[in-house]
């Protein structure tokens, strides 16, 4: 993304200081581990169960917008399962050589947890699909009239999977995972619970009612909620005594320009494009695509989940449109409805 957003739930343009904050923050247990309550009953039982008969775990699939806790919750699994983790991503595999070196190096009970697993080649996602099935790794070596192929067996590993749209995965590859879960936004009082856990951590001081107006602005995602925590407590630090308080919270979130939903401008950029040319009308992706400059993908993974949540886009057949609730956020008087096409009365007319 070319502007860098607060309110970017991506994890991957951070300075080095901000990951090691990040991770520092991230929770181990399930204990300290806030929100996704149903989830965490799920995966406990069945983690208990996998432990009471000396096995892994079933493959888990991980689903839902970015910045949810797909990460955080891999890691709680193994440190809950007492296992090793293996991190990658899907654009990090690229061939099936690379992946054939990450399965024969791992041990027996341990989790390969796939980031982006949407974005595997179809070639990798083959070998991995029958790797998962039976533990076994066909490779073919040599080439010409003396290949052959080998079958390898391999641990009794976890794949954990995340991804921000399961629709993209093959589905030979989803039906290879035993757990299948979405991520869901956080309610804000789960959010203002992580804020003071997150506070509590950094040692920074922070009033109840600025980790509650805080808490309002995250969109509901606890890596939103941490990163603006350190944003409002450098304005602290800089601009007063570092307490957050009321006003330093105000004040900064005036600075970053994050409304009181939390959306940010390049939220309200969009809408107000759609609005300005489309009113309350359906438009195209790729149309808004092209209004705000955005590539479709982003549209999709990073601004639309909250708008979809806060009931400001709607989807339909026809396209994503602005509702009237996101007219009125924006202060704009929704359109008169327009007369309808002549086609369209004549229509209407044949089928009274
Ligand atoms: N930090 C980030 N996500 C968290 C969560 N779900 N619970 C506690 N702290 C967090």
């Amino acid at each position: 993304m070319a502007i860098e957003r607060i309110v970017d739930t991506g994890a991957h343009d951070e300075d080095d200081e901000e990951r090691l904050i990040e991770v520092t923050l991230r929770p181990q247990r399930f204990d300290e581990y806030i929100g996704q309550e149903r989830l965490k009953k799920n995966l406990k039982l069945a983690i208990d169960a996998a432990k009471k008969r000396g096995e892994s775990i079933d493959h888990v699939l991980l689903y839902g917008p970015p910045g949810l806790g797909k990460t955080t919750m891999a890691t709680v699994i193994a440190n809950e399962m007492g296992t090793n983790i293996r991190v990658t991503a899907g654009p990090a595999i690229e061939r099936a050589g690379d992946l054939a070196s990450i399965l024969t190096n791992l041990q027996d009970g341990d989790i390969l947890f796939i980031d982006e697993i949407h974005r595997l080649s179809r070639t990798v996602e083959e070998v991995l699909y029958s790797a998962m099935e039976d533990f076994k790794l066909d490779i073919v070596i040599g080439k010409g009239p003396a290949a052959r192929s080998v079958r390898l067996d391999l641990p009794r590993f976890t794949v954990i999977g995340a991804t921000t749209r399961t629709g993209a995965l093959a589905a030979p590859l989803r039906d290879r995972f035993g757990h299948i879960y979405r991520l869901e936004f956080y309610t804000p009082s789960e959010i203002m619970a992580i804020i003071t856990r997150a506070a509590g951590i950094l040692g920074v001081k922070i009033l109840p009612e600025s980790a509650e107006s805080l808490s309002t602005r995250a969109r509901l995602t606890p890596r939103i909620a941490n990163r603006l925590l350190k944003r409002v407590r450098d304005y602290a630090d800089v601009n007063g005594d570092g307490v957050i308080d009321t006003t330093t919270t105000t004040k900064a979130l005036e600075l970053l320009e994050i409304d009181e939903l939390g959306l940010d401008p390049a939220d309200r950029n969009l809408l107000l494009r759609m609005i300005d040319a489309y009113g309350d009308r359906p438009v195209g992706l790729t149309t808004i695509s092209a209004l705000t400059g955005d590539e479709a993908t982003t549209i999709e993974d990073f601004y639309e989940p909250y708008l979809l949540q806060l009931g400001f886009l709607e989807r339909t057949p026809r396209g994503r449109r602005a509702t009237h609730k996101a007219h009125k956020h924006l202060g704009k008087k929704l359109a008169e409805p327009q007369e309808p096409h002549v086609s369209e009365r004549d229509n209407q007319s044949k089928l009274i």
